[in-house]
């Protein structure tokens, strides 16, 4: 969130955003389950111009040993930016930004996992952002689920998520870098769409409480949009899995 340049428009006159999108429209999304030999459970996906790894490994046991809970697991999460993920060249290792985003992407994923069936150990997520365009956190989320349950972790849920923003005044899905950067406000969202509950709820920027509403609402449309393609992608892989039992 940042000044607009003078005379910048995101949105046209006929309602058409920079890169061709309607307000209510999401980016392209592209997932794919499995995609690593050696983690437990990994995914891969491509949110518009986002390029995000997640794997991960576990239940397994903790080390060190005094983190060790006796009635559950503990579920750690780290989100990293590859230094080539942005234009300016990140510098490698965690900084506050990426700090606050684990802590947030870990809040988000806990309330899914059944973490009382595997006492003493624990679950590590690593979350990679290869390229970044704005939503990195909700893309990273949306891997990260489908890694718990492409590595057979029990969940109550998938969590799904999407964001939405303010952009030349008017509350629109899903903003890109350019949205991100010259538009008024990003609400995150994160949900488990059974329950419907909400997992992560946060607000960058300046909205009314209307309006903060009205995003809120668009973000968890978005996000359910997205839980559909996070269930197509896990029933994608199993299919593959049957195909080659039959060949
Ligand atoms: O990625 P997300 O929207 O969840 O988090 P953000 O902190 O609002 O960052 C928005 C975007 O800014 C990122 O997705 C990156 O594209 C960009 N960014 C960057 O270019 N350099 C950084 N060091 C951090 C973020």
């Amino acid at each position: 969130m940042m000044g607009k340049p003078e005379g910048l428009k995101l949105i046209d006159e006929n309602g058409y955003r920079l890169d061709g999108r309607k307000k209510y429209e999401l980016r392209k999304i592209k997932m794919e389950v499995g995609v690593l030999k050696s983690a437990d459970g990994s995914a891969y996906v491509e949110w518009g111009k986002n390029k995000i790894m997640a794997a991960v490994y576990g239940p397994r046991e903790i080390h060190p040993k005094h983190l060790q809970k006796p009635d559950r697991a503990i579920l750690r999460v780290r989100y990293n930016m590859a230094p080539f993920s942005v234009e300016e060249r990140k510098k490698p290792g965690p900084d506050r930004r990426s700090v606050e985003i684990s802590k947030v992407i870990r809040g988000a994923l806990e309330p899914a996992v059944i973490l009382e069936l595997f006492p003493r150990t624990s679950i590590d997520i690593f979350i990679e952002v290869l390229q970044a365009d704005a939503g990195t956190r909700v893309a990273g989320i949306t891997a990260a689920s489908l890694a718990l349950a492409d590595a057979g972790i029990p969940m109550k849920d998938l969590v799904a998520a999407c964001a939405a923003g303010k952009i030349d005044g008017e509350i629109a899905l899903d903003l890109n870098k350019e949205e991100d950067n010259y538009g008024e406000a990003d609400v995150p969202v994160a949900i488990m769409p059974i329950k419907n509950d909400i997992t992560l709820l946060q607000m960058d920027g300046y909205l009314t409480k209307e309006e903060f509403l009205e995003a809120v609402k668009l973000a968890i449309k978005g996000a359910k949009a997205v839980y559909q393609k996070q269930r197509e992608a896990l029933r994608e892989k199993y299919l593959k899995i049957v195909e080659e039992v039959g060949e």
